[in-house]
């Protein structure tokens, strides 16, 4: 495992969990951070023996109150530019991308950069005291990490418009209404509850789930289309150790030993 300064990464029973470990600073990703996270991403997904990460902040306030806004209070337009197209390619669409499975949980608040990250991974999970927002018009700037696209997805066009143009904070509970996470649990119960999806996850084929987060997100890329992507995803999965062990498993009335990603 490599060392990081503002991150810790833990891995057990084939699930990575990666903590943000920025506590003074409400766990804000910084450059370094960001460099970090992908890092750590890169090296989960690439191990084999891992089937699901999970993303966290450090400590009971904050799963990540946002980009550090010291590092870009005296950025020029190309600068502005520059800081989303990177976040863009390696971190949110980076993590969006990926082919293990990633949850979110979201303990504490998750503003602006950090609920964009929380929207970039596959779903999330909240503890009863998080508070979720894009406060970055109240910056005077807007959501650069995908939070104009991700949010609306998730929520609906107006809801966004609305919590982008407000600034505002929505709790765990609306958030759940919102859907913009799935479930809400007691903080101190937050990471095992994401440990037992994950173990859910884990009892089927990485090679298809790979295949499925690829086919889901098509449905959000304009550049793409879905239907084909679920076709030819649909396709390879056929050529795949996993079919053949789930499909004799099941005719064999016993249960799937899957090989891995
Ligand atoms: N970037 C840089 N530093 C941040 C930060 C961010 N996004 N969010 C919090 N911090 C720092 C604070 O500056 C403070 O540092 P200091 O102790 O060196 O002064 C420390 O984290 C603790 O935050 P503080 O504001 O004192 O905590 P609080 O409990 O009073 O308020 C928040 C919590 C989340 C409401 C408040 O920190 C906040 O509004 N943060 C910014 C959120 C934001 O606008 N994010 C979008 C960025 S694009």
């Amino acid at each position: 495992m490599m060392n990081y300064e503002n991150i810790l990464v833990t891995e057990a029973n084939g699930i990575a969990t990666i903590c943000i470990n920025r506590p003074t600073k409400l766990n804000a990703l910084n450059k370094q951070t960001i460099k970090e996270l992908n890092s750590a991403f890169k090296t989960v997904d690439e191990n084999i023996n891992i089937r699901v990460i999970v993303v966290t902040g450090y400590g009971e306030k904050a799963f990540v109150a946002g980009a550090d806004i010291a590092e870009f209070a005296n950025f020029s337009v190309e600068e502005g530019v520059q800081l989303a197209a990177q976040g863009h390619e390696v971190l949110f669409n980076f993590v969006e991308n990926l082919n293990t499975p990633v949850i979110a949980a979201v303990n504490g608040f998750a503003l602006g950069g950090g609920l964009e990250l929380a929207m970039a991974c596959h779903f999330r999970v909240a503890s009863e005291n998080a508070k979720m927002g894009l406060p970055e018009t109240s910056l005077g700037v807007i959501p650069g990490y995908g939070g104009t696209q991700r949010l609306p997805q998730l929520v609906g066009k107006g809801r966004a418009m609305e919590m982008i143009m407000t600034a505002g904070m929505i709790n765990a509970a609306e958030a759940r209404e919102y859907g913009l996470v799935n479930h809400v649990v007691p903080q101190a119960e937050l990471l095992d509850f994401c440990y037992g999806i994950a173990s859910k996850i884990m009892r089927n084929s990485p090679a298809a789930i790979g295949q499925a987060i690829k086919a889901i997100n098509a449905n959000y890329k304009d550049s793409v289309d879905g239907f084909s992507t679920e076709i030819k995803a649909f396709g390879k999965c056929f050529g795949t150790e996993d079919f053949k062990e789930g499909t004799t498993a099941f005719l064999e009335k016993r249960k799937a030993e899957f090989v891995g990603k």
